[in-house]
């Protein structure tokens, strides 16, 4: 039962002393130890957003500094001003110390005052003999050791082979200009002939019922308009240049990526627009994508990852262990890199985030769309998404405008929506 909740014993025998203790309301600690239910990111840049001191995307920014810096996680964030050492220190201390995080879930969700959290932990006998280092505490530790110039020469691999090509570049770049044109965006693509090739093919496809073909790739950008352009243009960069693994394996990754970003346009139309649908839509198509990298760029590692899957463990934390990165950073980085709005950075961070980590965090209203998308795109048509759709709970979608979506009647469109496209971008081969 006790490993049942939390997966660690120690920590399970912390929430059995603050029942027995009446420390905190029943309700409180259940909710806390639902917290730890599913594996956690304890990494110093996680426990530092947990604990209120840094913003996602500054986790990202000192990610990215660290491809040409050797200095640790802590040590860049307080040469950037992003950390103290003080917060540093306070962070490390929380990382290592399970009992600890524990009560910054509970602080973030409940006001717990500080003197009787530390009261309460110094009185838990685990904490005290461990402290007297008398006890073995070698399974409450974080098992995994980030080796710093690891990441980094990992890092730089990403950065080397993720380039966008330098014709995309310039016509997403031409599209944040509002007062672009179509013709100048076509001239600009024939400069990439495959990119334009499958363009004209989606302009032409089911997904933008046309009824006139387009012959050029200027006409199809008019068809396509200038709302769908960035998106269609990404979408076939991305699978063009991401495309690891047999036929069969890419198709079915893209399928899932697009069917994510369905769910995340889908929910971005029916809420309260406060996230633009396109954004959605390329958010929730580049969720993964960071798997994708890892295939393609650390092929060794992507079969060391599947291999612990297989045994049983959680996806996230068999990337950490492998690489130091999971693909929510990868992806988070890439979007960095090319530039992409911040809250695509963040949204992409914390797409397989838990909602009771997120309830209580201030992040950007794509994130929460994007999260929600990650976990419809879970589920497979028919039955499952009739089960699925109550691990949406109704108050994360109050709380974030998506309150009176119905994502059982909105699930064939959004199944359909995302086959067509499929078939348009990746053929039916
Ligand atoms: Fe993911």
């Amino acid at each position: 039962m006790a490993d049942e909740a939390s997966g660690n014993p120690r920590i399970e025998a912390f929430f059995a002393y603050l029942e027995a203790k009446e420390a905190l309301p029943a309700h409180v600690i259940e909710q806390a130890r639902a917290f730890f239910r599913v594996p956690g990111d304890l990494r110093v840049g996680q426990v530092a957003i947990l604990m209120g001191y840094l913003k996602p995307r500054d986790v990202i920014v000192v990610i990215a500094g660290q491809v040409d810096s050797d200095l640790r996680f802590g040590e860049l964030a307080v040469q950037m001003g992003l950390l103290t050492t003080q917060q540093v220190d306070a962070a490390l201390a929380t990382q290592t110390e399970r009992c600890l995080q524990v009560f910054e879930v509970i602080r973030l969700n409940f006001r717990v005052e500080e003197a009787t959290a530390k009261e309460l932990i110094a009185a838990f006998p685990a904490w005290a003999a461990a402290n007297g280092r008398s006890v073995d505490e070698a399974s409450d530790l974080p098992s995994r050791k980030v080796d710093g110039e690891r990441v980094r020469a990992r890092l730089r691999m990403i950065t080397k082979v993720s380039t966008l090509p330098i014709v995309v570049q310039r016509v997403l770049s031409m599209l944040q200009d509002p007062n672009v044109n179509l013709e100048a965006i076509g001239r600009t693509l024939q400069g990439d002939p495959p990119i334009a090739a499958q363009v004209l093919r989606l302009a032409n496809s089911a997904v933008f019922c046309t009824r006139v073909r387009a012959s050029t790739v200027q006409r199809a950008l008019v068809v396509l308009g200038m709302t769908n352009v960035q998106q269609v243009v990404l979408a076939a960069t991305l699978m063009s240049q991401f495309s690891a693994g047999t036929k069969l394996e890419v198709r079915e990754f893209w399928f899932q990526s697009i069917l994510v970003g369905e769910w995340a346009r889908s929910l971005a139309e029916g809420g309260s627009r406060r996230t633009s649908p396109e954004e959605a839509f390329i958010g929730g198509l580049m969720t993964n994508l960071g798997q994708m990298v890892i295939r393609q760029v650390f092929p060794k590692d992507h079969l060391a990852i599947q291999l612990r899957v297989l045994r049983g463990s959680d996806l996230l934390t068999a990337e950490l262990e492998c690489l130091g990165l999971s693909h929510p950073d990868i992806g988070a980085y890439l979007a960095h890199m090319w530039r992409f709005p911040t809250s695509l950075e963040e949204a992409i961070l914390y797409h397989h985030a838990r909602p009771s980590a997120l309830r209580r965090l201030k992040l950007l209203p794509a994130t929460y769309t994007i999260n929600a998308a990650t976990r419809l795109g879970e589920l497979a048509p028919g039955a499952e998404v009739v089960q699925g759709v109550t691990i949406l709970e109704s108050d994360f979608l109050d709380a974030h405008d998506m309150g009176r979506l119905k994502p059982l009647e909105m699930a064939p469109h959004v199944f359909a929506a995302a086959r067509e496209l499929a078939l348009a971008l990746l053929g039916d081969t």
